[in-house]
């Protein structure tokens, strides 16, 4: 049994800036960062856009993206959570600054500024089209200098420890001690016990198979905080966004920037139609849940499988250093952007929803907290303006650690017991489980993607009882391994948005009924 201070989970943007400013303020204090994978793999390493803060007080104001960021959330956000996030929002990213984290700026030093949708001013902050890998790097760096943070990659979260673990009886206030966690490469499950434990585990966006997001987006945190009932809200606004390369096949997919849409791309359907003006005003640069019901529109008349991104008419020198993983990748499949449109479709790509989490970070189990896309905090409501969620995750971060100075939590005095896996057996092929796993995301993709419909609500509730009980078989039977952890998490993340989206009578932000669509 390892024992700490502050237990994170995950180590994206969340974690890594909470960690870094826990070690700097409380050198003494020990801080353990547990990520599955290696150390950068996370969603925050294949952010493109950038980071939106308002920088350039000239042209825009911090009341112009508070707009912004309320019409996105199509009144569903909490307000004072929106002006709070960006008013705080400059200092934190002046703070990443200063931790190594470096920006595009022009020749005067200036940082230079994208437009995405939604987005009524430049404020996107970026480094190229790698964004999120600058972030990462700059973190790790910083954290990797700091003695008193113990990161441990490849080092699973299964379950957070909760009073259910000393006694069966359902306590009256319930309390956070850890988390139970695979050793993936030795296979050992460990308590780590803690006075302070933040999910900061991040999207789900394998809960689809065809994502935006990497392999480890299978919704963790939020299945773990679900399993200790913690409050959750929101699951049914999963944002999908309008242009992943299509290249034929489910799965993880390359994300082309909603920035090179800002840079002047254009939509085009395959007969070579610039579409996007017949459905909004804005065109291509209307909100991702337009562009992508439009494109989802588009497809279903005419049977093609995506529709195109046309950049034939821009400067292939200035695209190119504008975007050069993007221009990279197009180049390696073949798609010579100066003749070339990139066939694109849309692809789950970010949970607006989570784990409830008050100003503070705070969840509704003592001592647990939530940070990143893994929480549901206020900001982004129905639908998330675009580079909102990095700024989420630097602000949020910073609030918990506030919180924590104030009010430093107690010594667990807990003697937490050891996990018990007696009388499973090892399962030595995991064929069963690509398979359900694959069962699980081909059902959320035909029942409850870019536009649902009650009855396809509730075949989709059907078919994944099935799953789910076939899953708990699973558990019960096999020694707890990572595909088989993730299989169950995602189990209880597909419920969550199926039931969520159920509940929700009416059209709003990026959920989007048929049944509904008249009203
Ligand atoms: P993540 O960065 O996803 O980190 C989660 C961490 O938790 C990972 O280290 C993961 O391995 C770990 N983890 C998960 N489960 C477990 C477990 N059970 N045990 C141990 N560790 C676990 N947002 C913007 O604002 N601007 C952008 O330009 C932008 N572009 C994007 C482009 C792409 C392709 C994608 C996928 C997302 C983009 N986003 C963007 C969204 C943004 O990147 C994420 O919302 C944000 O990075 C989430 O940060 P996080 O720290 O909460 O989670
Ligand atoms: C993008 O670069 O298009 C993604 C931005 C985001 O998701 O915020």
């Amino acid at each position: 049994m390892e024992e700490v201070n502050f237990l994170i989970i995950g180590s994206g943007v969340a974690g890594l800036t909470l960690a870094v400013k826990l070690a700097e303020k409380f050198p003494m204090k020990k801080i353990t960062v547990v990520t599955k994978g290696d150390e950068a793999e996370s969603n925050t390493k294949y952010a493109q856009g950038g980071v939106a803060a308002v920088v350039d007080l000239k042209e825009d104001s911090f009341q112009k993206h508070i707009e912004d960021t309320l019409i996105a959330g199509d009144g569903l956000c909490d307000k004072s959570v929106v002006e709070m996030v960006i008013k705080d929002g400059p200092k934190r990213l002046r703070e990443l600054i200063h931790w190594g984290a470096n920006f595009d700026t022009d020749t005067y030093g200036e940082l230079t500024l994208g437009r995405e949708g939604g987005h009524s001013e430049f404020r996107v902050v970026h480094h190229k089209d790698t964004t999120g890998q600058e972030i990462e790097r700059s973190l790790l760096e910083r954290s990797n200098q700091l003695p008193n943070i113990k990161l441990l990659p490849h080092h699973f979260a299964i379950d957070l420890i909760t009073e259910h673990h000393f006694s069966n009886e359902m306590p009256n206030v319930n309390f956070c001690y850890g988390a139970y966690v695979l050793d993936q490469i030795s296979g050992r499950i460990f308590p780590i016990k803690a006075d302070c434990t933040t999910l900061a585990s991040g999207g789900i966006g394998q809960v689809y198979g065809h994502t935006t997001n990497p392999s480890v987006a299978t919704g963790d945190g939020i299945a773990m905080a679900y399993r200790a009932m913690v409050r959750i809200k929101n699951m049914e606004f999963v944002q999908f966004h309008p242009t992943s390369l299509y290249d034929g096949k489910s799965g993880a997919s390359f994300l082309i920037s909603e920035a090179v849409r800002g840079f002047g791309a254009f939509l085009r359907n395959k007969k070579g139609e610039r579409f996007m003006l017949n459905y909004d005003e804005r065109g291509e640069l209307a909100s991702r849940d337009i562009v992508s019901r439009a494109i989802h529109a588009e497809m279903k008349n005419s049977g093609d499988d995506c529709v195109y991104l046309d950049c034939t008419h821009l400067n292939t020198v200035d695209f190119k250093n504008h975007f050069p993983n993007i221009y990279q990748t197009c180049s390696k499949m073949g798609i010579n952007l100066a003749n070339d449109w990139i066939p694109v479709v849309p692809a789950s790509h970010y949970l607006c929803g989570g784990i409830v989490v008050d100003m503070n970070g705070k969840t509704s189990l003592k001592n647990l907290f939530a940070c990143g896309e893994c929480s549901y905090t206020g900001l982004h409501g129905a639908n998330r303006l675009a580079s909102n969620s990095l700024l989420e995750a630097l602000v949020y971060a910073d609030r918990i650690f506030q919180y924590l100075c104030n009010h430093p939590p107690s010594p667990v005095t807990k003697i937490i017991p050891e996990w018990n896996d007696e009388g499973t057996v090892i399962l030595d092929n995991s064929e069963i489980i690509q398979q359900k796993t694959n069962e699980l995301q081909q059902l959320m993709r035909s029942y409850v993607g870019v536009v649902r419909n009650n009855a396809d609500l509730l075949k989709a509730t059907r078919q994944l009882e099935k799953i789910y009980f076939e899953t708990e078989a699973l558990y019960q039977k096999y020694t707890l391994n990572t595909a088989l952890s993730q299989l169950r998490n995602m189990v209880n993340i597909a419920h969550l948005i199926i039931q969520q989206s159920l509940a929700r009578k009416e059209n709003r932000g990026g959920y989007y009924n048929l049944d509904y669509a008249k009203e």
